[in-house]
């Protein structure tokens, strides 16, 4: 082997390294914020054309859900019919305002949120007012001050503390399923709508909303998890003694199983319980049930849509549950001590870096951000699919890391 031989090999091995370090780097978290919350608003662009806004031809009463099989464009559901979803689409729309400050964006953002605003005049159906009024009129009272919407916001909240069951100790979170589970059934969901009752509490509306939201929190931790910080989809409670009867699933494989999401919905809930009461116990216990969910996650930081499947590795993914948690440790960093910070944040990095990969970013072409979320598995509903709820946890975990950025840059 003469000289340049030598020297050739010896700079393919330097170009290896390089090239190994580069493709490890992009494993081990580098988000660009500005690029992906931009690829984001191309994609809302795109949707809002679909939906007919070129020529202002939309219909606001529906809204997008999810997008399935081969078609690239979102289906969509009556705002007000029975259904979950209605205010993330609005909530996406606030993001992309408050980020890009397209008078456009906005003009359509209080145009859908204006669609949530009638589901408060019917007889309260369930629990997901939190889901359907914080993350429309509250994104959108966060960008604006618009006191309309803080006024929506504390109805909104009276209205869902109706379900609270004081012998039991926590929200009802589907009055229409009593008999199907026998008795007052408490959901792992609930979690994320507490936030709305200690927001109400704080901005002028009942300071009683804290006690229920803390009460409800409190209950849950008691008896919806397992002894290894894993949880119940759903509990179970004698509505008279207020006895709890059983934990069970509704949407996971098994009773006794994982379901991804439950537990993401549990990681998030509890890091806001410690933001708004400070109580010790509740961050040691948001960082329990992250430890739980953090030791069975596959190697690319999305979970498989129930931790007990046993089909994995051949079961379907939940990339929502990803954009949860990932949203949530960047805020429950902020809680914890620098090492564990740190590692946090790391982890948020990964996942963020994996979901804005091409294995689970849609392609230009497709009116969602994220492919490969599951809804409800046991009714065969939305397997492997796009869902809206992905994208605004995305999107809220991207605008999180951006400000964390900024604000390390800044030190
Ligand atoms: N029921 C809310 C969810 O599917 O996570």
């Amino acid at each position: 082997m003469n000289i340049k031989h030598i020297a050739v090999g010896f700079l393919s091995v330097v170009a290896g390294v390089m090239i190994h370090s580069c493709a490890e780097a992009s494993a081990e978290g580098v988000v660009d914020t500005d690029r992906e919350l931009g690829r984001c608003h191309d994609k809302v662009s795109l949707a809002l054309s679909r939906l007919g806004g070129d020529g202002d031809s939309i219909d606001y009463t529906m809204m997008p859900r999810n997008v399935e099989g081969d078609s690239k464009e979102w289906h969509c559901r009556k705002s007000c019919a029975e259904e979950w979803c209605s205010g993330f689409w609005p909530g996406i729309l606030w993001m992309d305002y408050a980020k890009t400050k397209d008078p456009e964006i906005r003009r359509q953002a209080e145009l859908f949120t204006a669609q949530i605003g009638p589901i408060l005049d019917r007889p309260v159906f369930d629990h997901d007012l939190g889901f359907l009024f914080f993350c429309s009129y509250g994104k959108g009272y966060e960008v604006t001050g618009d006191e309309s919407y803080k006024s929506t916001i504390i109805a909104a909240a009276d209205s869902l503390a109706t379900l609270f069951n004081p012998k039991v100790g926590t929200l009802m979170a589907w009055p229409r399923n009593v008999e199907m589970f026998g008795g007052h059934n408490t959901i792992m969901d609930t979690m994320i709508n507490l936030e709305m009752l200690f927001w109400a509490a704080r901005n002028g509306g009942d300071k009683g909303l804290y006690d229920m939201a803390v009460r409800h929190a409190e209950t849950t931790m008691e008896h919806h998890f397992r002894p290894d910080g894993t949880c119940y989809h759903v509990a179970v409670y004698d509505p008279e003694s207020g006895e709890f009867i059983k934990g069970c699933t509704h949407q996971g494989y098994a009773d006794n199983s994982t379901w991804a999401r439950g537990q993401s919905w549990a990681i998030y809930g509890y890091t806001v319980v410690y933001r708004e009461t400070r109580d010790p116990r509740f961050l040691e216990f948001a960082q329990k049930v992250t430890d739980a969910y953090l030791s069975r996650l596959p190697e690319d930081y999305v979970p498989y849509w129930d931790f007990d499947d046993p089909s994995i590795p051949d079961a379907p993914r939940d990339a929502s549950a990803a954009c949860v948690v990932a949203s949530a440790l960047l805020e429950l960093s902020k809680y914890v001590g620098k090492e564990q910070a740190d590692r946090y944040v790391g982890l948020s990095r990964k996942m963020l870096a994996s979901l804005s990969s091409p294995a689970y970013r849609s392609d230009d072409d497709h009116s969602s951000f994220l492919l490969h979320s599951t809804g409800h598995h046991p009714a065969g509903s939305e397997i492997d699919a796009s869902i809206i709820y992905a994208d605004y946890y995305y999107m809220e975990a991207l605008n999180r890391l951006a400000e964390l950025n900024a604000e390390s840059k800044e030190v």
